[in-house]
């Protein structure tokens, strides 16, 4: 009785070990790896890593930062787990290391992440030019330069890292961002944004051609969040024109505008990209509208207290204050109930909605073409896969 039952548990175990076999994802699992570049929505301890010394620490490197799942701050920008490490989950591997933490030992087969909270897409100096300030040098030319070196030290081949990057799922994004949310902070017009966006879709797609002139098969790029719904740029933004809100979510419209309108380039871009690499599978990620499900009905996704208050800040309409950031010792108001909540920190996400947002992606619900298709591409034929 006892061995049967330990036998029971051990198979409940392992179905919970290995979240493919209990679901319906079983076509992801043709990934090894995934290989990321991107910003604080996708860095799992870059960042962290890059400002270790500094004293007093940075607000995300404290608690809450982290509390919910992995009960100390990593480096995430949230609570618990982001996106990236909800598609690692279902593709069966560990989440994905921060290249900066783990230089030396990275296991790279399970892959690498190269995001950089503050990150832009654009070089900082170009932004400088422009009149805006960036908090950070690491840019995603600064993150290419990361990924070329560790294919030069990790293959002794080419072909070697061209079997890797083959079987990698490649994540170019969410970048570009920071790159307006800079702007907006330094008070530029929504013109002189504007100005930069060919430049910053010029910069992902160079990203995205030399990740597949190396052996990069398939890409997946996310677009731009609704920085409308921003609680940081709500709170920038705070003003009694009732008519710039949208009357159901409380978003800003001229920003979600701003958002749809460089989405709508970005595909464009993918769509020539397409045309030019034929044999790779080039995925565009609808991280607008799967984040405006909970935006425009927060109640039916478990956030009760609305989409747009942060949990974690120092007070105010929005829960958000520019100079006293979630982690800070000032900001003491910090909600007991992460998982009501959408936003974390007011330029974040909680890991509930995180959640939401991987899991829309994986059913392929605001993916173009569906992420679950993307294995019928095939796999190069001597890879041995029989270990996933
Ligand atoms: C960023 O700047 C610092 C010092 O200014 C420098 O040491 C570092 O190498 C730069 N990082 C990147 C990624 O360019
Ligand atoms: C932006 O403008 C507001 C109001 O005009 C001002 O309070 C704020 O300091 C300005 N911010 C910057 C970064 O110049
Ligand atoms: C994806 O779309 C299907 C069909 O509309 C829906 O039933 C499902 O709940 C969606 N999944 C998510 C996570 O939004
Ligand atoms: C794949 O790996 C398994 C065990 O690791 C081995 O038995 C099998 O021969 C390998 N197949 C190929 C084609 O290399």
């Amino acid at each position: 009785m006892v061995f049967c039952l330990s036998k029971i548990a051990f198979i409940i175990f392992l179905v919970f070990l290995n979240p493919i076999e209990g679901r319906r994802l079983i076509s992801l699992r043709c990934f090894n790896s995934i290989i990321s570049f991107g910003d604080s929505l996708t860095d799992t301890g870059n960042e962290f890593y890059l400002t270790r010394y500094r004293n007093p620490s940075p607000y995300f490197a404290r608690l809450p930062y982290g509390e919910t799942f992995f009960h100390r701050p990593t480096g995430r920008f949230s609570n618990g787990r982001l996106i990236i490490d909800f598609i690692a989950e279902s593709l069966g591997i560990p989440l994905v290391p921060a290249y900066l933490g783990g230089k030396d030992n990275v296991k790279f087969p399970q892959g690498v992440n190269f995001a950089v909270g503050g990150s832009t897409a654009l070089d900082p100096a170009y932004l400088s030019n422009k009149g805006v300030k960036t908090t950070t040098n690491a840019s995603l030319v600064a993150q290419l330069g990361w990924f070329k070196e560790m294919l030069s030290s990790h293959c002794k081949f080419p072909s070697e890292c061209k079997e890797f990057l083959q079987n990698s799922l490649i994540l170019v994004g969410e970048i570009g961002g920071n790159d307006f949310i800079y702007g907006f902070f330094g008070n530029n017009t929504k013109e002189k944004v504007e100005s930069y966006v060919p430049a910053v879709i010029n910069s992902i797609s160079s990203a995205i051609q030399e990740v597949i002139e190396f052996g990069a098969s398939r890409v997946v790029v996310p677009g731009s969040m609704p920085l409308g719904c921003s609680t940081a740029l709500l709170t920038i933004f705070m003003d009694s024109n009732k008519e710039d809100y949208d009357p159901i979510t409380g978003c800003i419209n001229w920003l979600n505008q701003f958002s749809k309108n460089y989405n709508k380039l970005l595909q464009m871009e993918l769509h020539l990209l397409k045309q030019l690499h034929p044999s790779v599978t080039i995925i565009y990620a609808d991280y607008y509208n799967a984040a405006m499900q909970f935006y425009l009905s927060p109640n039916t996704y478990g956030f009760t207290k609305g989409a747009l208050v942060a949990c974690c800040g120092a007070g105010g309409p929005y829960n958000y204050k520019l100079f006293e950031l979630c982690g800070d010792p000032t900001a003491r108001n910090i909600c007991s109930d992460p998982s009501i909540y959408a936003s974390w920190d007011g330029m974040h996400f909680t890991e509930a909605a995180y959640k939401l947002i991987a899991t829309s992606l994986l059913e392929g619900n605001f993916t173009f073409p569906p992420l679950p298709k993307i294995c019928s591409t095939s796999l190069s034929p001597n890879v041995n896969h029989s270990d996933s």
